[in-house]
């Protein structure tokens, strides 16, 4: 098969690729790097500099190709609310352009990756596929907006459309020098360094992690089974779910640190317990876990030291500055 990956110097992006190149698919793939790291492209894909919502590009990039993975995006839900232009772009209307070049091409299948934003604040958790979605932010907005634009789209032209929600997905070639995202990477870079580690609100918000190696195959198997089409599937784990506190104190302890959080106030719209059911995963794609977060923290420990430890980089525009900015941000604490 032929496969294109948007977002392939992401860290989703370059794993599919990796896991479709060991199983002798053709792989092409563009990112415009305004996240991921370049050297995360595997050997063997071909890789194309480019904006997703360039469409001419999009149209010439997907000429031949059988299936589509859409992980392209800027996935900064807590920066969305100061940077919505920023992050809708590269959210709802690169997922315009992709996919009007995928119908044009006659593309078999469109796998897009959504996420766990969709479910905003719900009264249970963990949520399922079929709760009625109440996304809360710039980000989660056009992540569902997307969605809804992709069903619109593939069902008037007869592509074939996937949903795989991923959530709290955590490993190695995950950026660790952004500042706006990824709190497990931040900690590790910062407690390597010697520094503590800083927390929003209480620490007492609650997610679940999984590690990456447990979720791949799973988003590969997205583009091959009859079965999944038109479906929408968290992917991820339901198992171990903890505070923002606990990742701390785990992280500390893998590392043998003395750790002493700095706390800062809550950022605006931030979901307090987040987590999706793998229900379905299970029963469509036998999803299972074989990492622990333990085991998977030491593996994202013993990449960012092999890689070394980074200076964070404050590569983006906080275009709504006021009050409400968080101070991190503004005086670049991190
Ligand atoms: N990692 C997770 O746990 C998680 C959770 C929920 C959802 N997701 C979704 O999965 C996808 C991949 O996430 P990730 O963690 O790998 O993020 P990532 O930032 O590592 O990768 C995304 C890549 O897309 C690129 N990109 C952004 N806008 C682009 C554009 N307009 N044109 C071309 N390239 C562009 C970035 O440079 C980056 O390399 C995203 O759609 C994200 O919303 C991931």
């Amino acid at each position: 098969m032929k496969v294109f990956i948007t977002g392939i110097a992401g860290f989703l992006g370059s794993h599919i690729a990796d896991a479709m190149l060991a199983d002798g698919h053709e792989v092409s793939g563009c990112d415009n790097l305004i996240g991921g790291y370049v050297d995360n492209v595997p050997e063997g894909a071909e890789y194309y500099q480019v904006d997703c919502c360039d469409l001419e590009a999009m149209k010439r990039l997907t000429k031949g190709v059988d299936i589509v993975y859409h992980t392209a995006c800027t996935a900064y839900e807590g920066l969305s609310v100061f940077s919505p232009t920023m992050v809708c772009q590269n959210t709802y209307m690169n997922t315009v352009s992709i996919a009007t070049a995928a119908v044009i091409n006659r593309v078999k299948r469109f796998v897009y990756c959504s996420s766990m934003a969709r479910y905003g604040t719900q009264e249970i958790v963990p949520f399922t596929e079929d709760m009625v979605c109440r996304p809360q932010d710039p980000y989660g907005i056009s992540k569902y907006s997307a969605e809804q634009f992709l069903k619109c789209l593939c069902s008037v032209h007869g592509m074939e459309l996937v949903i795989a929600v991923p959530h709290n997905i955590i490993g190695p070639r995950q950026k660790y020098d952004d500042p706006f995202r990824n709190v497990a990477s931040i900690m590790i870079n910062l407690m390597l360094q010697g520094r503590q580690p800083i927390i929003y609100g209480d620490g007492t918000q609650k997610r679940c992690f999984s590690f990456v190696q447990d979720d791949i195959y799973c988003l590969e198997r997205l583009a091959f089974q009859d079965d999944v089409v038109g479906e929408v599937i968290n992917i991820g784990p339901d198992e171990e779910f903890v505070t923002i506190n606990q990742l701390a104190e785990t992280i500390a302890r893998l590392l043998d640190f003395e750790l002493h959080p700095i706390y800062m106030q809550g950022r605006p719209q931030e979901v307090k317990m987040a987590t999706c059911s793998a229900d379905k995963a299970r029963k469509l794609l036998g999803y299972h876990t074989e990492y622990s977060l333990e085991k998977g923290l030491e593996q994202m420990i013993n990449y960012i030291r092999e890689k070394g430890t980074k200076k964070f980089r404050y590569h983006l525009d906080l275009e709504i500055v006021n009050g409400k900015t968080p101070k991190t941000w503004l005086n670049r604490m991190f």
